[in-house]
């Protein structure tokens, strides 16, 4: 019996170094150019759908909107699969490395984010933008003050409104329910990223208006894609692939299609 269970644990050894054997077989494709993430020939990719018109889910069920297609031309000059994965915003950057990884969500690049991942190169300018109820009198910074404001949930949106003085800061996971929200007048106004809150003033025409943020006092913000802390590898190619997406005139047609057409 004593031998048996010998003979089976030096089974279950060799068959563990085999294992290891073949790891390191695909380890070898590290030397020759891809990082970790890019290895298996999929490059996961979350993002959160609900931020129009970088992200939404398409008629078809899928995600799709400005990012979706900016990672799919990124897959194709990188030769991998892309493969979305749809989650809350605020689940994003703690996801890298683990479900997902990389993160396109029109995702600004922060110091605290910073910490817990690295950007790529920025691809994107945008602002906060506040969105109101059309007769609302709210005009200027100091008319924030003490306000009811909606927001999506671990986004700039939110930091700001929570650092304005009084406020009440109501977080959303859909920016489309905190929209509602404001015209059911639940709360009196909502902070969200410029191009989503545009494509949101003009689907409720009439009964919100989008007011640029630099009003406001807010700051320019830049959109990249979250990157694994320390890939500097995955970093260099993504970087490669948006410069080239850019040089092809790619990027242009992306933004006349996604962006200008809303
Ligand atoms: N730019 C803002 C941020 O980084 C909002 C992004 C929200 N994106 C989304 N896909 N829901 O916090």
């Amino acid at each position: 019996m004593k031998k048996l269970l010998a003979l089976s644990l030096t089974i279950v050894m060799m068959t563990m170094l085999c294992a290891c054997g073949a790891k390191e077989t695909a380890g070898d494709v590290t030397e020759t150019g891809a990082s970790a993430a890019l290895a298996d020939g999929v490059l996961t990719v979350g993002t959160n759908a609900e931020f129009p018109p970088f992200e939404y889910v398409g008629d078809d069920g899928q995600p799709d909107g400005f990012d979706m297609a900016l990672v799919k031309a990124i897959g194709e000059k990188l030769g991998v699969e892309v493969k979305i994965e749809n989650m809350e915003f605020a689940s994003l950057v703690t996801s890298i490395g683990s479900k997902i990884d990389i993160a396109a969500a029109g995702m600004t690049v922060t110091e605290e984010r910073k910490q817990t991942v690295d950007f790529s190169n920025s691809y994107y300018e945008a602002v906060q933008y506040v969105i109101l109820p059309a007769d609302s009198a709210i005009a200027t910074a100091a008319d924030l003050e003490g306000k009811t404001i909606g927001v999506q949930l671990g986004t700039t949106g939110d930091f700001i409104a929570t650092d304005i003085a009084g406020t009440t800061v109501a977080p959303y996971n859909k920016a489309v329910d905190a929209v509602n929200d404001l015209i059911n007048g639940k709360v009196d106004c909502v902070i969200i990223d410029k191009n989503p809150a545009l494509v949101f003033e003009s689907k409720f025409e009439g009964q919100v208006v989008a007011i640029d943020g630099v009003q406001f006092d807010f700051e320019i913000e830049n959109y990249a894609i979250a990157l694994p802390k320390g890939d500097a590898e995955l970093a260099t190619k993504i970087n490669e692939a948006i410069d080239a997406i850019k040089a092809d005139g790619t990027f242009d047609e992306l933004v006349k299609t996604y962006i200008e057409a809303e």
